[in-house]
């Protein structure tokens, strides 16, 4: 039996605000040369442990809300979740049920590798209730996954895929673009080819250089690991252009999807909604009257699960953000999103705009056409009536956004 037709079923009260429920695994096959993620290479990993501590601290997490609230989301993040048992993915998401009840569409999602054992491993995640899978099939290139470093074949991901496909009707793939000489015509026939797979969501990445990572090691060697600015922003171009003719365009700076196909989960964090993270390292967000609080658990694998069967539970940090704060995150998560936000929202959440917001760097990003609002107006001046704005970014602004911020935040 399926988990949504369980949760239909659940007793929980009516939901109060919709809330997510992120599950970090922090184990890998091997540590790709590029991530800077919280994972981890172990041949020791107790899963009845991990099981437990996950279910342990879920409990405790539930307990820091306010008020009791039914998850809309459930995403299985890692490290490489497609490694988990599935009596643990089903555990946590049997144990969520009866502490929070779901919404009744609820989305939960797990990431996977696209190997063929993994992909099989997927058709048992479906039956615990996992209903979409965003694979990390990263290129459809040979030459490109082994500059990568990635243990798969561009054959066997297509495999893979095939495979997951005949259970799920909500799937993803992730691929990363601006390696070092990767030319527009290169990309635009990588793009065109993953277009024609007929999935639903698209993450697409500029590979970032991460200090940590070898491949950080080896561009302070001098080799160059990624594409210029200039050059990556031109197959940003393409990016945008492609997935919009093919129906699946951008609705956030790197993710793409059918209409009614965007991650539920990943707008919460875009939407500066309520979540809940457990396993190492994971960071929970939630509004409690006029704060925000964050709370980031224990990183390292070893450390999590002894300080959860110490006390109960793993905080490392805990952070209680005011209003002047919350605007700030909601500025930057939400000019990611390209259907922008509303300062009206902004300021009734957050208060005041002249408390967070920079008005003349609000002018000079919609002077340089980065920044569109609504209504439509050709300038901004002293009659604007901004706290009535909609803003969004431009195509141009997406490249840019770490700078309007910065001319945006106060
Ligand atoms: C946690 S991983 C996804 C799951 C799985 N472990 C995998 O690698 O296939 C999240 C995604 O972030 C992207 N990513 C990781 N490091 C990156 C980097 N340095 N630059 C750009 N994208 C990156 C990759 O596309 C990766 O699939
Ligand atoms: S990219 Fe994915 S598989 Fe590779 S180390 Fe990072 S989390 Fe693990």
């Amino acid at each position: 039996m399926h988990h949504q037709t369980k949760a239909a079923s659940s007793l929980a009260p009516p939901p109060v605000s919709p809330l997510g429920l992120y599950v970090h695994w922090p184990f890998c096959k091997a540590k790709c040369p590029y991530c800077d993620f919280n994972s981890h290479v172990s041949n020791d990993i107790d899963a009845d442990a991990f099981l437990a501590a996950y279910l342990t601290e879920m409990t405790y997490m539930a307990d820091q809300l306010e008020q009791p609230a039914s998850l809309s989301s459930i995403f299985f993040g890692g490290g490489t979740p497609s490694l988990m048992p599935a009596f643990v993915v089903e555990g946590i998401i049997d144990k969520a049920a009866a502490i929070f009840g779901f919404m009744p569409a609820i989305e939960i999602s797990a990431e996977a590798n696209p190997t063929s054992v993994e992909a099989s491993k997927m058709l048992d995640f479906h039956h615990a209730g996992v209903n979409r899978i965003s694979m990390g099939v990263q290129s459809l290139r040979d030459d490109t996954l082994a500059f990568l470093g990635r243990e798969h074949s561009a054959d066997e991901a297509r495999k893979a895929l095939t495979t997951v496909r005949t259970a799920f009707d909500n799937m993803s793939i992730d691929l990363m673009y601006a390696t070092p000489n990767q030319t527009p015509a290169d990309w635009h026939d990588e793009l065109s080819t993953a277009l024609a797979l007929g999935l639903d969501h698209l993450s697409l990445y500029q590979l970032t250089i991460e200090s940590g990572t070898h491949f950080y090691t080896r561009q302070r060697r001098g080799e160059v690991m990624a594409l210029d600015d200039d050059h990556a922003a031109t197959l940003f171009d393409i990016t945008r252009m492609l997935t919009r003719d093919a129906g699946l365009p951008a609705y956030e700076i790197s993710n793409h999807a059918k209409d009614g196909y965007e991650c539920r989960h990943n707008l919460i964090y875009w939407q500066s909604g309520n979540w809940l993270g457990i396993g190492p390292g994971a960071h929970s967000r939630f509004t409690q009257q006029d704060h925000r609080i964050g709370i980031s658990t224990r990183r390292s694998p070893a450390g999590w699960l002894a300080a959860i069967a110490k006390d109960g539970h793993a905080t490392d940090t805990l952070v209680t953000d005011g209003k002047n704060d919350w605007a700030a995150e909601m500025l930057m998560m939400g000019l990611r999103l390209t259907s922008g936000l509303s300062l009206a929202r902004l300021s009734a959440a957050c208060g005041p705009y002249h408390n967070w917001l920079d008005i003349e760097g609000l002018r000079k990003c919609h002077d340089a056409g980065w920044l569109l609002v609504t209504p439509d107006i050709t300038a901004i001046n002293a009659d604007t009536d901004i706290a009535n704005l909609h803003i969004r970014a431009s195509d141009a602004g997406a490249i840019r956004l770490n700078h309007i911020l910065a001319e945006l935040i106060l």
